[in-house]
């Protein structure tokens, strides 16, 4: 195994504030594809609806999750079937958490808190984030070094991705000095839709510095992948998927700041 003992853990949000970008898909198969080669990584669920700890063939509301993990100083993890790969998985009581941590002193703190315990057993971290800016996402926010955006090849995505920066810059002038995008990737593009091809030149015109080359095609595989309890790196490792998501990975690797 290739664990590094000497480099530091990095802590990588997946976000995007708009639901079904493909967020989990990027989370479940860039982690995958990082233990493969070798990395030891934590995938944290911080989505209630937990997609995420279902591909990886867990269940909702098992007594290691990522509720009591935030809120009740339990600090546990759990081996998934693929070798470097560890999940906290999703739970129902995720839901409540906002509210219960608005009445608490340093609510922002809580995850990065818990994540300093065990940081230093991986080498990386990746947290599923929900699709809103709610208490939970800025705990993620706070406790991450920095975000990978995923980005769905449409008309409003630009819109999407300004409001996300003026987010991640507020977080940074108040709580995260260090917070930093790691990248943008573009998800489901299909390369005979025009309307697609022009939304790519736009992202790659605007924020062109924060774009992974990888561009990840809409892709059936992909969205079965989930319902086998596998990354669609282990289900089909020959679809095209599963190919754009091995390469963001070697991507991933090389522009690692
Ligand atoms: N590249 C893709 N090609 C086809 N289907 C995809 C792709 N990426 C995601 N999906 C599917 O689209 C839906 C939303 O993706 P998901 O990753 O769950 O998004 P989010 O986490 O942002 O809500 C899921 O059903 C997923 O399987
Ligand atoms: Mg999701």
């Amino acid at each position: 195994m290739s664990n590094t003992l000497n480099k530091k853990c990095k802590i990588i949000a997946i976000s995007n504030q708009k639901g079904g970008v493909g967020k989990t898909t990027t989370c479940v198969n860039l982690s995958a594809a990082l233990a493969i080669s070798g990395k030891k990584i934590l995938l944290i669920d911080v989505d209630a609806q937990g997609n995420a700890t279902t591909a990886l063939g867990l269940e909702k509301n098992e007594q290691i999750n990522s509720y009591d993990f935030i809120n009740r100083d339990c600090s546990d993890y759990i081996q998934t079937n693929i070798n470097n790969l560890f999940c906290i998985p999703s739970s129902n009581n995720l839901s409540a958490l906002d509210v219960e941590l608005s009445s608490k002193d340093q609510r922002e703190y809580f995850l990065s808190n818990q994540i300093n315990k065990i940081k230093n057993d991986f080498d990386y971290i990746f947290i599923d984030c929900p699709p809103s800016l709610s208490m939970i996402t800025i705990n993620v926010f706070v406790a991450s070094d920095s975000i990978l955006i995923p980005v769905q090849c449409e008309f409003y995505s630009l819109e999407g991705i300004a409001q996300l920066l003026e987010t991640i810059n507020a977080i940074k002038g108040n709580l995260n000095k260090k917070l930093h995008i790691e990248g943008i990737v573009m998800t489901m593009f299909d390369k005979r839709n025009i309307l697609a091809n022009n939304v790519l030149s736009n992202v790659k015109e605007h924020f062109g510095d924060y774009l992974y080359e990888s561009v990840i095609p809409r892709n059936v595989r992909l969205s079965e992948a989930p319902s086998f309890g596998k990354p669609a790196i282990i289900y089909d490792v020959h679809c095209s998927g599963s190919k754009a998501y091995l390469s963001l990975a070697k991507e991933f690797l090389r522009s690692r700041k």
